[in-house]
C-alpha cells in the first residue's frame, strides 16, 4: 500500500528544488544528517525500530578522542577524525542555538596514564607514534600528572596529555539533535521498524515501514548503526559489511562539587569520563558476541577493577548504572560513508568507536553529497567500494558482495 503524504504535514520551509529523503536509523548519525537536510528545505522522514537516540548514541561515552584512539595501522582515518574534532566546537554551538540544549562540551583534554614500568614502556611507544603523526601530545611525569589529577593512584608513573581530545555528553547530543531535527520540520517515526528498503526501477525509492506503509523518497539513507546489515531489501553489493561489537559500561556517582577527576583518563584496560553532574562513566569491554545484551560478572569486574587501579577512591562511590551497547564495526573498523552500488541509496554507518566524534563531519559531508552530488575529499576514502572484491587480471569476477 502506498500512502501519499501531503507536503503541509512537514516543515513550512520545504523547497521544491530539494530531494525528499528517508533515513533508516535515528541515532546521532541519522538525526545529524536529517537535521542538516531538513534545515536546507528537504522533506525528511527518519525511521527507527526503537526510541530515537537509544542505541549506540545512548551507550557511548562521548569522547572526542581523535588523538588517543589512533592505533598503528589505522592512521588513514586520522584526517577524517581530526577534521570532525575541529568541527565540534562550532557544531555544539549551532546545535545549542537550534535546540536550546547544551551538550556539555568539556575541554580539559585526555590523559593516558601509566601505572607501572610496563605501562610506561607501552606509553613511550605510543607517544613516539603520536609524535610522528604531529598530534601535539605532551609527555607528563608522574608528579605533573598528580598535580593535574590528585586523586589518581599515588604510584602513577607518567602520562600522555592529549590536549585536543575533549568530550561531550552523548545523551544530550542525541536529545539536542532530535529537537533540532523536529524544529527544522523533520518527521520522526519511532518504534517503526523498516520492513524493507524499496527498490524500484533499479534504484532505492524509500522504505516500506512496519504495517506495510510505503514512504517514497528521492534518496534513502542507511544509518542504522550495528543493525545496518540486517535491514531487508538491499541487493548484496549495497549491504554494508557491519557487525555489532559489544561493549559493557558502568557509571558511578561522584560528588559534583568535588569530583575525583576532571580530565578524561585512559588507563590500561579502561577509560574514565567525568561528567559535570558527577557521573563517572567507565568503559568499555570490546566483545565479538553479536547482539548479546547480557552484562557479565567478568565484564563489570574488569571495568571496576581497572577504574579502581587508577583511581582508588572509586571504591566508595555508588553505582549509578550498568549497560551494554553495540558499536557498528566495519571490516576495517573505519566508517562507510557516501554513495552505494544502488542508485539513490546513501550509506552512513560503521562508525565503530568514533560515532560521536564523527557526527559533525558525517552530518555535513553526507547531507552535502545528497544536496549537491559531490563527495567531499575528506570522506572519499571511506566509500563502500573499498570492500568490493576485485577480479584478478584476466579472470572473471565471481561475486560483487562487499567482503
Ligand atoms: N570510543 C569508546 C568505545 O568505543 O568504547
Amino acid at each position: 500500500m502506498t500512502t501519499a503524504r501531503s507536503v503541509s504535514e512537514f516543515s513550512t520551509g520545504l523547497r521544491s528544488d530539494r530531494p525528499s529523503v528517508a533515513i533508516v536509523g535515528a541515532g546521532v548519525v541519522g538525526l545529524g544528517i536529517g537535521w542538516r537536510l531538513a534545515a536546507a528545505g528537504c522533506r525528511v522522514e527518519i525511521f527507527d525500530k526503537g526510541e530515537a537516540g537509544r542505541g549506540a548514541s545512548h551507550a557511548a561515552a562521548g569522547m572526542l578522542a581523535a588523538g588517543v584512539e589512533v592505533e598503528p595501522g589505522e592512521e588513514g582515518q586520522l584526517p577524517l577524525n581530526r577534521h570532525s574534532q575541529d568541527l565540534w566546537p562550532g557544531f555544539a554551538e549551532e546545535l545549542q542555538a537550534a535546540s536550546g540544549i547544551d551538550v556539555e562540551l568539556r575541554t580539559e583534554g585526555t590523559l593516558v596514564v601509566a601505572l607501572n614500568a610496563d605501562d610506561v614502556a607501552r606509553l613511550r611507544f605510543n607517544f613516539d607514534l603520536q609524535k610522528s603523526l604531529g598530534l601535539g601530545h605532551e609527555w607528563l611525569t608522574g608528579a605533573e600528572v598528580k598535580r593535574r589529577e590528585p586523586y589518581l593512584h599515588a604510584g602513577t608513573a607518567a602520562a600522555i596529555l592529549s590536549p585536543r581530545d575533549h568530550q561531550v555528553d552523548n545523551r544530550k547530543v542525541a536529545l539536542a539533535l532530535r529537537t533540532a531535527f523536529e524544529r527544522a520540520g523533520g518527521r520522526l517515526h519511532e518504534h517503526v521498524p523498516v520492513e524493507e528498503i524499496l527498490v524500484e526501477g533499479g534504484r532505492a525509492a524509500g522504505v516500506l515501514a512496519a504495517g506495510g506503509e510505503a514512504h517514497r523518497a528521492d534518496v534513502t539513507v542507511l544509518a542504522a548503526g550495528a543493525w545496518s546489515r540486517t535491514v531487508p531489501g538491499l541487493p548484496d553489493d549495497a549491504r554494508p559489511p557491519v557487525r555489532p561489537v559489544k561493549g559493557q559500561m558502568a557509571a558511578l556517582r561522584m560528588d559534583p562539587r568535588e569530583p575525583l577527576l576532571r580530565h578524561v583518563v585512559w588507563t590500561p584496560g579502561v577509560y574514565l569520563v567525568p561528567r559535570r553532574d558527577g557521573r563517572l562513566v567507565i568503559g568499555a569491554t570490546v566483545e565479538e558476541r553479536g547482539f548479546d545484551t547480557d552484562l557479565t560478572a567478568g565484564g563489570v569486574m574488569s571495568l571496576l577493577e581497572g577504574a579502581w587501579r587508577a583511581l582508588p577512591g572509586v571504591e566508595e562511590l555508588p553505582i549509578d548504572e550498568l549497560w551494554v551497547g553495540f558499536r557498528p564495526g566495519s571490516r576495517d573498523d573505519a566508517p562507510i560513508l557516501g554513495p552505494s552500488a544502488l542508485d539513490g541509496l546513501v550509506l552512513a554507518t560503521g562508525h565503530h568507536r568514533n560515532g560521536i566524534l564523527l557526527t559533525p563531519v558525517t552530518a555535513d559531508a553526507v547531507s552535502d553529497h545528497i544536496l549537491t552530488g559531490r563527495t567531499a575529499d575528506v570522506i572519499r576514502p571511506f566509500g563502500i567500494d573499498r570492500f568490493v572484491k576485485r577480479a584478478a587480471p584476466g579472470r572473471p569476477q565471481s561475486g560483487k558482495e562487499p567482503r
